[in-house]
């Protein structure tokens, strides 16, 4: 058993899917508890189809309890298309080739133990946790003392997307971390209310939001990492949610809409905020996602009337003065006023980009690849060279998009081509989804049994929003159809999706996997009813969204889709594995980031289990016949979620951030509900775990 160093709190009320009432009120204040911002009449694929039917501390799993699963099979890789130009890391200074093959790890079984729980064979060590010293000469971190000065030196809070790009001799890194939210109850003892914080305290939070970059090491010869010592460590760097100005780029750069007080220009954002997932680009850079921007403003009701729609589409309180859950942060920086600054929000909800080879380069935010509750961006390159960020709306009932760049990539790391693939995200076209069942609508019948074709499938097309400063939106200029970029999607009819999270393609076939992690609205009330992508009425456990571009062109308006993973118990009668035996598989709910290893298995890390058990990383083989074979890999302390997933480009390192681990209703750091990860009260951190042997992940 696990060591607990005090009596932990029991888990006590969950709110919308498997998620603790504390997590909704910090993370996306309690977006769950508000009515659907989507409230627009824009059909939704029911309604199509109906319309047209004739169309188409290390605790390993021998330790953790008897495995009930089924073990390993085999998998055949399939050779794909060469898409290795593309692995993350350094261009011109390729990883050392990736080993994956089948996936033969055991699983481990579904458990609430307050530790990090991975199979035999394999370690894990923490890289990085909350307030380890990131800048050079930062000060070691004190909880009594902490100061917002301190923070914002050292490692932030909640860490989330997760990327590693490599130095060319494979030993040396950067890693890249968002650091999404902060919980005030788990930061500061003696926490009686956001009201009673200090404004001192309010800027140890804002310091704590935003990202890290950090350079790090190989372990000797293992898949082991740890921070990088000894050097002058000229990479490490903070960027935070109050202080560090950004640069606006594309065609809403300095449009009207997003000059304030401050920036009469509208040119330069101060921070980022609520990053969550992200990806690594194949120049070498980081995308990161800014999502519930919304909690972070007062004052909606006294806007300008004008904007109360379009700041009520995005999920902020037009009708008070001070929302219930607003984090308070007026206090600290007016500018979170929206009744002095109304356009201070516009100025969050874009897709980041941080160089960070280019320590001294500001970060910027692409207004190009449009405004919404960013979960993060994932490039690939496509036939023609063009670049295509794939990216969803993390809401009930929202949107996914793609962005494709008018410029081309160029491969290699000469100064011409890195200045160059700087610039690939600052123009081009801007599309959203529609999405079409190929079964009849009486077959989607909401018991999650797969339509008579034998497939929850169809057909999409990507319905063109804006290209550089062209609007196609009727009635929208192209600066308020990248602003405004969901009530864009209204007006052409994109498909409301069960929560879009992570989307990423997969270099090794080019299909594209997108994480829908649960809509427990689907089908309740009067809202939207099932249909063939978003199957099951109040969805608890969600779904993975496969997209084949059509012609393998990611450059493309057209597309088909399956669901290859209905999550949920395997016992459950309306999960789907693939066709996969599914008393084999492991149970999964609340699917939210994926990733990739080099064999092309797809990795699914998982927010808010709704089946009792700690959130965790699965993998399965997502081609031939093992296709559906889920087994999990991992799981995370108590009232964790389980974010990154990065797996480095020579399959030897998974990295997995801890989100909020102990983030359950009642505790604080005086009485913690969990110890993880050094005993005495819980801290977000970094994991990297490898195999013992050396071997590549998982297989
Ligand atoms: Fe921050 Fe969509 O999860
Ligand atoms: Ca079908
Ligand atoms: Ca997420």
């Amino acid at each position: 058993m696990p060591e607990i160093g005090r009596r932990l709190l029991p888990v006590l009320g969950h709110s919308g899917g498997g998620r603790d009432a504390m997590t909704c009120r910090y993370r996306c204040g309690n977006a769950c508890d508000h009515p659907v911002p989507n409230r627009s009449e824009n059909p939704y694929l029911g309604d199509v189809v109906n319309a047209s039917m004739s169309r188409r501390g290390v605790m390993r799993a021998g330790a953790a309890g008897a495995l009930v699963l089924g073990l390993s099979g085999t998998v055949t890789a399939s050779a794909g298309p060469a898409l290795a130009d593309q692995k993350p890391g350094k261009p011109g200074q390729p990883a050392t080739p990736g080993k994956a093959g089948p996936l033969k790890f055991k699983p481990i079984p579904p458990n609430t133990l307050d530790n990090l729980v991975i199979p035999n064979g394999y370690d894990h060590s923490i890289v990085m946790r909350w307030g380890d010293p990131v800048v050079p000469g930062a000060p070691e971190f004190d909880l009594a003392k902490q100061s917002a000065a301190a923070q914002a030196q050292q490692f932030g809070y909640n860490n989330d997307f997760v990327g590693v790009l490599p130095f060319g001799d494979g030993d040396r890194a950067l890693l890249v971390v968002n650091h999404e939210y902060t919980n005030e109850n788990l930061m500061f003892p003696g926490y009686t209310s956001l009201d009673a914080l200090t404004v001192e305290q309010i800027r140890i939070s804002m310091a704590a939001h935003g990202m890290s970059v950090v350079e790090i090491e190989r372990v000797g010869r293992t898949g082991e990492w740890r921070p990088a010592g000894g050097h002058r460590l000229r990479y490490n760097k903070r960027i935070t949610g109050s202080t560090t100005p950004f640069r606006f780029t594309g065609p809403a750069a300095g449009s009207a809409l997003l000059r304030t007080a401050a920036d009469p220009k509208g040119t330069t954002p101060i921070g980022t905020l609520n990053n969550c997932a992200g990806g690594v680009t194949p120049w070498g850079t980081v995308l990161s996602g800014e999502e519930n921007f919304n909690q972070y403003f007062v004052g909606g009701d006294q806007a300008p009337e004008a904007l109360k729609p379009s700041l009520a589409r995005y999920g902020i309180t037009t009708t008070a003065r001070y929302p219930s859950d607003s984090r308070k942060w007026e206090r600290a920086q007016e500018r979170f006023d929206l009744a002095k600054h109304p356009n201070e929000a516009h100025r969050f909800g874009w897709i980041v980009e941080v160089d960070p080879f280019d320590p001294d380069a500001p970060p910027r935010k692409h207004t190009a690849l449009g405004r919404f509750k960013h979960e993060g961006a994932n490039v690939i390159v496509a036939r023609n060279g063009r670049v295509v960020a794939y990216m969803g709306d993390d809401e009930r009932f929202d949107y996914l998009y793609k962005f494709v760049s008018d410029k081309k990539y160029l491969p290699g790391d000469s100064a011409v081509a890195r200045r160059h693939n700087l610039t690939l995200l600052e123009s081009g076209t801007l599309y959203a989804a529609k999405v079409t069942g190929d079964s009849p609508a009486a077959e989607i019948d909401g018991t999650g049994k797969l339509p008579a074709d034998g497939a929850f499938d169809g057909s999409g097309t990507w319905i063109k929003l804006v290209s550089g400063n062209t609007s196609y939106v009727p009635g929208m200029t192209a600066a308020e159809v990248l602003t405004f970029t969901r009530l864009a999607g209204d007006k052409v009819g994109a498909t409301k999706m069960d929560r879009p999270e992570d989307v990423q393609p997969s270099l090794k076939t080019g299909k594209i996997y997108a994480a829908m992690t649960n809509n427990t609205n689907r089908g309740v009330g009067t809202y939207p009813g099932v249909d063939e992508a978003n199957p099951r009425p109040a969805n608890k456990h969600g779904q993975i969204f496969e997209i084949v571009e059509d012609r393998g062109d990611h450059t493309g308006t057209s597309f088909t889709w399956s669901l290859p993973i209905v999550c949920g118990d395997p016992a459950d009668a309306s999960t789907y594995f693939g066709g996969y035996d599914k008393t084999a598989v492991s149970p999964i709910s609340c699917p939210d980031n994926v990733a990739f290893d080099s064999a092309g298995n797809l990795w699914i890390s998982t927010d808010g289990n709704a089946l009792g058990s700690n959130d965790g990383l699965f993998a399965t083989a997502i081609e031939g016949s093992e296709r559906g074979h889920l087994k999990q890999f991992l799981t995370v302390p108590r009232g964790a979620e389980t974010c990154g997933p990065f797996i480095t480009g020579d399959d030897r390192s998974v990295f997995v951030a801890v989100q909020h681990p102990g983030e359950i209703t009642g505790a604080s750091v005086d009485n913690p509900a969990s110890t993880w990860p050094d005993g005495d009260y819980a801290k977000p951190a970094v994991v990297v775990t490898w195999r013992l042997d050396g071997g590549p992940i998982g297989s």
